[in-house]
């Protein structure tokens, strides 16, 4: 008997080793890997510069703290700024983490603004992550039932409609922002067309709301454009990233633009691991550049 816990449905089959767009499995077998880790192996498996730059900085710093100044990160964050139009990130290690960090940067908003009960918007069939504040905004109850309580400050709307957004803001005095993301994955493959996307960057900026988008999935060069709201024209005020980020090095980033930078300083978040030196250090790994095909990663940017 397995003494992993058991959460998850698991096929019948392990991997063993993987180069490209293929993995093979501990019998010898072969596969087209065409889940990529769900999102993740940006550069696909082995990649030749990856491999030699984590390697190197293996060998020389794995982990420091954030206590001190973490080179890799500096560049990192200037390059994903460059990128993402925004202004500063947060590092931590995974999507969810992203996540917590723009709702806590949503309600520490709110709380400057004298709102005592800071609430997002948030959508039907959304995916933001496991932990309680991430399935809470979720709008799958199958990740939510048997967790109950919910945490509390979030409505929910169907996505694509516009109006319903509307609706809340004329009702709801405690709204400081809009969580979504720009193609649904988990949901399913939702998008609406690039006028929704507008509209709600409008609908933000007509009552002072953060616009956050989820680009844990849908970031990193999926669509052809480094990030999902590249696509449809609009610049929102915070964006998340994880999965490529790392092309299988785990990092997660919170990104802050607009009227989103500059609201946390020391003490207000953190992470033991966030950024760390072996997870930054694949941003100086390879080429990159926007284009053509899914690529992303630390490694890569
Ligand atoms: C859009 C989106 N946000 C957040 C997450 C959570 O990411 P993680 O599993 O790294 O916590 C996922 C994972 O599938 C996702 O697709």
């Amino acid at each position: 008997m397995s003494h992993v816990m058991n959460t998850y449905a698991r096929l019948p089959v392990a991997f063993s080793h993987g180069k490209g767009s293929r993995v093979t499995d501990t019998e010898g077998r072969e596969y087209l890997d065409a889940l990529s880790g769900i999102a993740v192996n940006t550069l696909g498996h082995a990649h030749p510069k990856l491999v030699a730059a984590i390697a190197e900085q293996a060998g020389r710093l794995i982990h420091t703290s954030n206590l001190y100044g973490v080179t890799g990160q500096d560049k990192l964050a200037d390059k994903l700024c460059a990128l993402s139009g925004m202004q500063e990130v947060f590092f931590c290690n995974s999507g969810c983490e992203a996540n917590e960090a723009a709702i806590k940067l949503a309600r520490f908003y709110g709380h400057k603004k004298g709102i005592e009960l800071p609430t997002l918007i948030v959508m039907d069939k959304s995916f933001h992550g496991r932990t309680m504040a991430t399935l809470s905004a979720t709008g799958n109850y199958k990740v939510q039932v048997g967790f109950e309580p919910l945490v509390a400050g979030f409505v929910r709307v169907p996505y694509g409609d516009l109006d319903a957004i509307r609706a809340v803001a004329e009702h709801h005095r405690n709204i400081v922002g809009v969580m979504l993301e720009v193609i649904q994955g988990e949901g399913g493959i939702h998008l609406r067309d690039a006028a929704y996307y507008r509209g709600v960057r409008e609908i933000c900026d007509a009552h002072e709301w953060l616009m956050i988008c989820d680009e844990v999935q849908c970031g990193m060069g999926r669509t052809g454009k480094w990030f999902g709201y590249q696509q449809v024209g609009v610049q929102p005020d915070v964006a998340t990233l994880a999965k490529g980020l790392g092309s299988g090095v785990p990092i997660g980033a919170c990104m802050a633009g607009g009227r989103a930078a500059g609201l946390f300083g020391p003490g207000n978040h953190g992470s033991t691991f966030g950024g760390k030196p072996l997870a930054c250090t694949g941003s100086e790994g390879g080429g990159g550049g926007e284009g053509g095909r899914a690529r992303g990663g630390a490694g890569c940017l």
